[in-house]
């Protein structure tokens, strides 16, 4: 049994409701080209190749998150690599016209589904009702989405042909050749909630808005960064408070940074975290943390990485993270490096990607697959069936 590959699909004239993943960064209101647009594209690209009507459905950001737009500005993106054509709507009656006369080999992307209160519930929605009495079959391309159990992901299959698409199976298949032993995980980026699931009996280094989070659990006071952290990490209390009893359990197992790369007046400076609280942003790990994270990865036999350590769109920012890739590159380790935001650091940063093991477009799905969680959407594709 398992997943249907879309391969072996048969799409020409047929109306296929394509989940991908567009999600991707927003800095002052402007969504940033991504490698998981460039890559969602070649799926759109191949569909339209094929014959087929493409429906897109995608998310951007979380309702309430400064990231959370619509996805107008990604179909301009995606316009220069695929025509498409955005269509403001996603059940309604201008969802439906745009649907019913599409034509073999054009493609429409659909309104941010996170707009949906029904996104989130668990019951058949109105949503998965109509689009699935209006499309032919149903493609999850978006593995990094995979460990949510909302509706676009699950609430399809159930009354779809579905099938994996080529960019989830390319994941899955990367992450069934390794298994990893001795791990060192490096746990970034700007969502701690995810990363708690991982403090266990590996090694952790902490880093990205997970690093000044753990000190904060362990009751250092931080100043401007611990301000920001509190207006915009959702559950922020709750999060800490979990944090707190999984750090004290790990003792030793989890290093955090012990220096942080500031900006003051316009300048980078790298300031102790015992000289904290301060007025200053902490937008990066320091020399200090760098140079011991460096000595960790010499050691480790595998290693995953999810997200960035720093505030890479600043590029004196963007420092922590190339170090530590470049260190991770050189050594022998197996490596998987996870998360939308680490792969554009990857590419920004001009390391070569030939010293990596795997580079997933995935942060949260990868590490609960990682973690030996089941994902709902791959189970909803059949993928644990025996
Ligand atoms: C991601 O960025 O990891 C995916 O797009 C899933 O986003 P989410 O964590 O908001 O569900």
């Amino acid at each position: 049994m398992g997943m249907k590959s879309l391969e072996y699909a048969s799409v020409k004239d047929r109306i296929v409701l394509l989940r991908s993943d567009f999600n991707s960064g927003v800095v002052d209101g402007k969504v940033l080209i991504s490698e998981r647009i460039k890559e969602g594209s070649q799926t759109i690209k191949l569909l339209k190749k094929k014959g087929a009507k493409v429906v897109v459905i995608a998310h951007q950001g979380r309702p309430g998150s400064k990231d959370f737009t619509s996805l107008k500005q990604h179909a301009n993106l995606i316009n220069k690599l695929v025509k498409i054509k955005f269509v403001p709507d996603i059940f309604g009656k201008v969802a439906e016209n745009e649907i019913k006369n599409l034509k073999s080999g054009q493609a429409i992307l659909l309104e941010n589904v996170r707009t949906l209160k029904s996104e989130f519930r668990r019951r058949k929605s109105k949503f998965v009702k109509r689009l699935s009495s209006w499309c032919d079959i149903y493609v999850n391309d978006a593995f990094s989405v995979s460990h949510r159990g909302q509706a676009s992901i699950v609430g399809f299959p159930k009354y779809m042909e579905s099938y994996a698409g080529p960019l989830l199976e390319k994941e899955v298949e990367a992450l069934k050749k390794r298994s990893l032993k001795n791990r060192l995980y490096i746990l970034s980026g700007a969502k701690p909630d995810d990363n708690i699931l991982l403090i266990k009996k590996n090694k952790v280094l902490t880093g990205g808005l997970f690093g000044p989070m753990c000190l904060v659990a362990l009751g250092k006071k931080l100043g401007e960064e611990e301000k920001y952290m509190e207006q915009n990490i959702k559950n922020y209390h709750k999060t800490l408070k979990k944090l707190r009893k999984k750090l004290r359990k790990a003792g030793n197992l989890v290093k955090n940074p012990v220096d942080f790369a500031v900006r003051i007046k316009g300048k980078v400076k790298n300031i102790n975290v015992k000289d904290f609280p301060l007025e200053y942003h902490a937008y990066d790990v320091g020399e200090k943390t760098i140079k011991n994270y460096i000595e960790e990865i010499k050691k480790a036999d595998s290693i995953y990485m999810k997200g960035p350590l720093g505030y890479y769109f600043e590029r004196p920012f963007l420092r922590g993270t190339t170090e530590i890739l470049k260190a991770i590159s050189k050594s022998k380790a197996y490596s998987l490096l996870g998360g939308g935001d680490l792969s554009e650091a990857i590419e920004m940063s001009k390391i070569s990607k030939k010293g990596f093991g795997h580079i997933s477009l995935s942060g949260g799905a990868l590490l609960d697959y990682v973690a030996g969680k089941k994902l709902p959407g791959l189970k909803a594709l059949g993928f644990y069936r025996k």
